[in-house]
């Protein structure tokens, strides 16, 4: 199935749309299945998705207990540290009055807790989440940051992650700092209906020029290595699609 594009005039149409999208699959999955499963993701418009999302949340008329919130990577870094990806979500899921999505959190770092321990730890609930949804994808919707080297989650370009055959792994190496941290791999992002990635501000330009290459290799862009089972739709503003502000 072809990678779609989107461009929008700016990052707040963007996210709009993106939030109006995942809250249409998630009636869609509902429907059908006892759960939705949503992989978030950190960076600027990624973050942005998911407060407007919990926004929304007591306007929407979906039963919130039955969604579920995933991080395609994190930072290992301890839970009340600002360098987690997922700190302003807790904080936003934390004002709702219930119900609630269940929110998925990736292990702090803790003599008990090694780097490895956590991934291992983070990659059984996938599991146990994928066992459950055996005659359908995973993930309801898959969202992933597009860095400007292209990487998502935390598959970092010319990294051997790129072909790693683990539901989740560990990162000891990231060369975007923390340099420890636990991602998804590309095969367990894939494992969705939905996999839309977000692009927002001109230093995305040649990224997603590269993404939209045909002949250009996942170890380049490991963005390239991700497909949604219904949809690959990659979202971008105005910025991101021609490079100029
Ligand atoms: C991280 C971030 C990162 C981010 C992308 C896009 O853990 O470092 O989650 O992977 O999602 O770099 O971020 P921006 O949208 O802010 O550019």
């Amino acid at each position: 199935m072809p990678v779609q594009l989107r461009v929008f005039p700016d990052t707040h149409q963007l996210v709009d749309s993106v939030v109006t999208g995942i809250i249409k699959a998630i009636f869609s999955e509902l429907e059908t299945h006892n759960r939705a499963d949503i992989v978030l993701t950190g960076g600027g418009v990624g973050t942005a998705v998911a407060l407007r999302l919990i926004a929304a949340i007591p306007q929407t008329a979906v039963d919130w207990s039955r969604v579920n919130l995933w991080w395609g990577d994190e930072r290992f870094v301890p839970i009340s540290s600002v360098d987690r990806n997922d700190v302003p979500v807790v904080s936003a899921l934390a004002e709702l009055p219930p119900p609630r999505p269940t929110l998925y959190r990736v292990g702090e770092p803790s003599p008990e807790l090694s780097l490895s321990d956590s991934a291992f730890g983070y990659a059984i609930d996938v599991e146990k989440m994928f066992a459950q949804k055996s005659d359908s994808p995973g993930f309801t919707v898959v969202l992933l940051g597009l860095g400007p080297d292209g990487h998502v989650a935390s598959i970092f370009p010319g990294h051997p992650s790129v072909d790693s055959a683990l539901t989740c792994l560990p990162v000891d190496d990231s060369p975007k700092p923390p340099a420890h941290r636990v991602s998804m791999s590309l095969a367990t992002l894939s494992n969705a209906r939905h996999v839309w990635i977000l692009a927002s501000g001109a230093e995305k330009h040649d990224a997603l020029d590269k993404l939209m290459t045909e002949d250009i290799e996942t170890t380049d862009i490991p963005a390239r290595g991700v497909r949604g089972q219904e949809s690959t739709i990659v979202w971008v503003d105005r910025q991101a699609a021609f490079g100029a502000n």
